[in-house]
């Protein structure tokens, strides 16, 4: 795909469902008893990917489009299913799962795609294990494909090395089958959607400050879930609204849980218009209209707590920061290593390419804004964050940029391009 420079982007914009709740929201209704509706499901990919996993599974899940239908099989419902359980490119599916799976009563492989099977592992395995599960690398490695043979579990008090919503909510998971109470304490506070969640199909869960708590439960019980935009997708329009000239773009009801919301704060302090309306909260997760206007932008430093809370938003925030006057520095985001791509090397390698003075630390990014970039041939790497960030980069460049890959948008938001092209007032400038 192709992107030359835009002139103003002005309209409305409504991005798909969040990526994070989606996934729960059909994890959490395969174990609950009864019928959970979920409105606005996200169709990527990675989401799809959780849906036919539980399918595999027994569980009855009617994908009516933007509404699910799953049909709960009840916590100790799921059945054994007859082949290796393909979690595709999602992190999500494999390590949440991998909490529920240590309970069942029987063995299950999970397996994904080349880049699921370098990512690591080890960090599910340990707590799981400490519990009493049987989990393993199938070829050692620490990666996927994943073995696990469910069975009884003993409730711990765990402290996680990393702020990760992923190892949390495994152990909480788990923590529901096991006996006794149990406890993960993180070193900041990562995203909270799977407490809301779990509490909203009545698990006793609470948190006291980084530490989320959990008691077993006897049943969970199907609800309604009302998806909110994603904002990580909002993210790309919220940054090509700051960047391009001209522009003006409403991004509708999206998810601002102060766990995710991290990119608002960051963009007020560089200097960016951003303004929150209409303001609602729907099955315990606060959203709002976005607006964004073009801004003069300056840079900052973004780090520590804040990390987790924009943790998949700093690719574009990074190539966001090539058009800021001055210094933007990314610290304590040594994570951004081991996501869909090396997202530190990738991006420094492919702003490098784009002429941005740009230079990669062991844990972020130190960025030199105001040089002007020119278009570049851009590897994705088949990272769906990688490709949107340089979509929207190449909007704000001299010449043509070619994104290879494009394509793996479909992870988490099918139609970007179709949205992108929408609030084009010069006519498109991307082709494929
Ligand atoms: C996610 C948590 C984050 C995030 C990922 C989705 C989740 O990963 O990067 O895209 O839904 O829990 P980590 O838990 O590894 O930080």
């Amino acid at each position: 795909m192709k992107f030359t420079r835009s002139g103003g982007l002005l309209g409305e914009v409504t991005v798909p469902g969040d990526k994070s709740i989606s996934h729960r929201s059909v994890m959490f209704g395969s174990i609950a008893k009864g019928t959970t509706e979920i409105r606005r499901y996200l169709q990527g990919a990675d989401c799809l990917s959780t849906i036919s996993c539980f399918q595999k599974m027994g569980v009855d899940i009617e994908n009516r489009g933007d509404r699910v239908l799953v049909r709960g099989k009840g916590l100790k419902g799921l059945s054994c299913p007859d082949t290796a359980l393909d979690c595709g490119n999602s992190g999500t599916t494999m390590r949440l799962m991998s909490g529920i799976l240590a309970a069942q009563n029987f063995t299950a492989v999970l397996t994904g795609d080349a880049s699921i099977q370098k990512r690591p592992m080890n960090r599910i395995i340990e707590p799981l294990s400490l519990m009493g599960a049987r989990i393993k690398s199938l070829d050692g490695s620490g990666c996927a494909p994943l073995e696990i043979a469910g069975g009884p579990l003993e409730g711990i008090r765990y402290t996680s090395k990393v702020a990760s919503a992923q190892v949390k909510s495994a152990v909480l998971l788990a923590g529901l089958y096991a006996h006794g109470q149990t406890a993960v304490t993180e070193p900041c506070l990562s995203r909270n959607h799977s407490e809301i969640m779990l509490k909203h199909f009545g698990a006793d869960v609470r948190t006291e400050g980084t530490c989320a708590i959990i008691s077993p439960a006897e049943e969970l019980y199907g609800n309604l879930v009302n998806v909110p935009g994603d904002i990580s997708s909002a993210a790309y329009f919220i940054c090509a609204g700051l960047m391009v000239p001209n522009s003006q773009i409403l991004i509708k009801n999206v998810g601002i849980n102060p766990t995710r919301a991290g990119i608002l704060k960051v963009c007020r302090d560089m200097g960016g218009q951003v303004e929150l309306l209409n303001r609602d909260i729907s099955s315990g997760e606060p959203a709002a209209d976005i607006l964004v206007r073009s801004s003069s932008l300056h840079g900052t430093v973004i780090e520590g707590d804040l990390i987790p809370t924009l943790i998949d938003e700093l690719p574009m925030i990074a190539a966001m920061a090539c058009f800021a006057e001055g210094k933007t520095v990314i610290r304590d985001a040594a994570e951004l290593k081991v996501k869909e791509s090396n997202r530190i090397e990738v991006m420094v390698q492919n702003l490098s390419a784009m002429g941005a003075d740009v230079e990669a630390a062991e844990d972020g990014m130190v960025i030199h804004g105001g040089r002007p970039l020119h278009g570049a041939v851009i590897d994705s790497a088949l990272d769906h964050r990688i490709a949107m960030t340089f979509a929207v980069t190449g909007l704000c460049a001299e010449g043509e940029t070619q994104v290879m890959g494009a394509e793996c948008v479909n992870i988490s938001y099918p139609d970007f391009y179709r949205d992108l092209r929408r609030i084009m007032t010069a006519g498109p400038s991307f082709s494929s």
